[in-house]
């Protein structure tokens, strides 16, 4: 188990922070899904110990919920070592990371979420801790200022983001492995509902229950687990403890996210685009604009999904619903409907 020094939010109690549980796994073995990333993390883990030496740095890129932070804490059990974790926007200067940095232990962990947002100063202060395990410091000022290079205990820095195209080439390079998280199947997230229930002490449901919680997950496991937890509250509360298809639908109806795990931003995304842009093609400034949402919450968070799940195109006039999206929400387009999506259109890398 992995000795916590915390700089930002208690690990233990991230997945939801009014919970006694966690149910976080807590090592490899335990960390359902993301099989390759593992199988790298596991060599990389085993060639690091046999040879004395900290392990490579890691770059996690992926939406939100699939577990980077959490694989970040299960490389530090792994090691037996400390994790220290912070996040981008919460390290103004160069200064902030000294502390930190000079207390670290050989083999710890420095984990830094949202990595894509430190400030470049800070950024390029930690060039040298990365590559030399040594940074400087300045002491007194004017005539008498003194630089001293302060050596470092050789650690690992993971770095997680949700926008990997954002991180300047300079950071990118000097991490030695690099990992883009992918959704998790609907058997992956299953494993990880049973696993939830026996930490929750609740009782295992039957296939189509977990298969309909599965389904509404978005392929996230953050999202199961905030299903489960509603529809533990709903059962409890409202169907004596029962949990059955059934209470499955009318507790997340409740919370207004449908079969497919399409849920109220969403549902205002894809209306925007269907009805004030006519199913598109429209930049994502102006859906922000018209939602009055941060571009940044829209590529990050709603995208992804509808992305994936082949409801949106993105091309190089904009953003379009598809057939299936018109089809599912039911929209009447009038002319230039999207139902007409060019596949020569298609131009998923680059946002207009
Ligand atoms: N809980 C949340 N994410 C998990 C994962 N990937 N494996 C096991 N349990 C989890």
């Amino acid at each position: 188990m992995a000795k916590e020094r915390i700089i930002s939010p208690d690990y233990q109690h991230a997945d939801d922070p009014n919970s006694a549980v966690s149910l976080r796994p807590k090592n490899l073995n335990d960390y359902i899904g993301q099989a390759d990333l593992i199988e790298k993390i596991t060599i990389a883990l085993e060639a690091a110990s046999q040879r004395g030496e900290p392990m490579e740095h890691v770059l996690l890129h992926g939406p939100p919920g699939l577990g980077k932070t959490t694989l970040a804490h299960v490389i530090a059990a792994e090691l037996g070592a400390h994790a220290f974790s912070t996040s981008g926007p919460a390290l103004t200067k160069a200064g902030d990371l000294v502390g930190t940095l000079t207390k670290m232990q050989a083999r710890d962990i420095l984990f830094i979420d949202e990595v894509h947002r430190l400030p470049i100063g800070v950024e390029e202060y930690l060039y040298s801790a990365m590559e030399d395990f040594k940074i400087d410091f300045t002491l007194d000022a004017g005539l008498h200022a003194k630089v001293i290079t302060y050596r470092l205990q050789p650690f690992t820095l993971i770095g997680a983001t949700t926008r990997a195209g954002l991180l300047t080439a300079a950071l990118r390079t000097r991490f030695g492995i690099t990992h883009s998280l992918q959704y998790y199947g609907l058997d992956e997230l299953k494993v990880i509902l049973h696993r939830a229930c026996q930490k929750l002490q609740m009782p295992q449901f039957d296939d189509e229950v977990m298969i309909s919680i599965a389904r509404r997950s978005r392929g996230t496991p953050r999202v199961t687990l905030r299903l489960l937890r509603r529809i533990r509250d709903f059962a409890q509360v409202r169907a004596a403890g029962r949990i059955d298809p059934q209470v499955v639908h009318d507790a997340l109806q409740l919370e207004r996210i449908d079969e497919l795990g399409i849920d109220e931003l969403d549902r205002r995304y894809l209306g925007i685009i269907g009805t004030t842009f006519n199913g598109g093609p429209v930049g994502v400034e102006a859906i922000a604009a018209a939602m009055g949402e941060d571009v940044g919450t829209l590529e990050d968070v709603v995208e992804p999904y509808l992305l994936q799940i082949g409801f949106l195109a993105r091309t190089r006039q904009g953003r379009k619903l598809t057939g299936a999206a018109i089809d599912h929400l039911k929209l009447n387009l009038t002319k230039n409907s999207s139902d007409a999506l060019d596949v020569q259109d298609l131009f998923p890398s680059s946002s207009p």
